[in-house]
């Protein structure tokens, strides 16, 4: 059985796109989720239009045009029961996912953040902006990468699954390093939310991640393998001098 995902996005929407490239939008499929709904907190941006020309259903939520955050809350699940959505990714969504959805996904919503937690994240250290490249860069840490977090109900701070190591070269800037940590977000993704759509990674109720059900090739060691192939690189580099 296929998982109907809901990806929440308020961007360009690239990391929707390499979901949609993954699993598609058709609930037939043998995969372990299709796309089955974007929903955006605003109107006329990249996400919307890739989940157009793919066929799939979209909605757009305001928080600001609800009278307040429950009524707000209500509406959000309201859609997402409407299209009998299973499990939900956050792709660049910049408003605070509502408590009572939180709650009534927990273990069933994750989201993509574009530097390591967590140290570098929190209120406004979102993607878009390149907040969090910067202060990867002020800081001196000589290694970033994605990281990919069940949510809870505070931004950024949910129990973490996979983090892949991108370094940081010399000569990057905000915008360098951020295309090159986009491009091990759209490998990582899928993965993960496969992963967590299979039941293979399962937040147990003491907020630990529990990875039993999964290969060690992908594991864990989500983040593992990839130092493994980085020091396989580095390690031969060294050999051939
Ligand atoms: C990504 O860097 C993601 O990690 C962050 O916002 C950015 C969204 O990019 N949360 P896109 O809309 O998927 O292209």
């Amino acid at each position: 059985m296929s998982a109907a995902l809901a990806v929440f996005a308020s961007g360009s929407g690239t990391n929707l796109q390499s979901l949609l490239e993954t699993f598609g939008a058709d609930a037939s499929t043998d995969d372990a989720a299709h796309v089955a709904l974007v929903v955006s907190d605003r109107s006329g941006i990249g996400a919307l239009d890739r989940a157009e020309r793919a066929g799939v259903p979209t909605a757009v939520l305001a928080p600001k045009a609800f009278e307040d955050r429950d009524t707000f809350a209500a509406a959000l699940l309201e859609t997402l029961e409407g299209h009998a959505i299973e499990m939900i990714a956050l792709a660049g969504y910049l408003k605070l996912v509502p408590e009572a959805v939180v709650q009534a996904f927990r273990g069933r919503i994750v989201n993509i953040h574009p530097g390591p937690l967590p140290a570098f994240g929190g209120p406004g250290m979102y993607g878009y902006g390149h907040h969090v490249h910067e202060a990867v860069l002020e800081s001196g840490v000589r290694v970033s990468g994605p990281t990919i977090h069940f949510v809870d109900e505070r931004y950024d701070t949910g129990p973490i699954i996979a983090q892949w190591p991108v370094p940081v070269l010399a000569d990057d800037d905000p915008e360098s390093l951020a295309v090159r940590v986009l491009k091990h977000e759209h490998r990582l993704y899928p993965a993960v939310v496969r992963a967590v759509a299979r039941g293979d990674v399962r937040l147990e109720d003491d907020g630990r991640v529990d990875y039993a059900a999964v290969g060690s090739a992908e594991g864990p060691g989500f983040a593992l393998v990839g130092i493994d192939a980085a020091l396989e690189s580095i390690d031969s580099r060294w050999r051939a001098r």
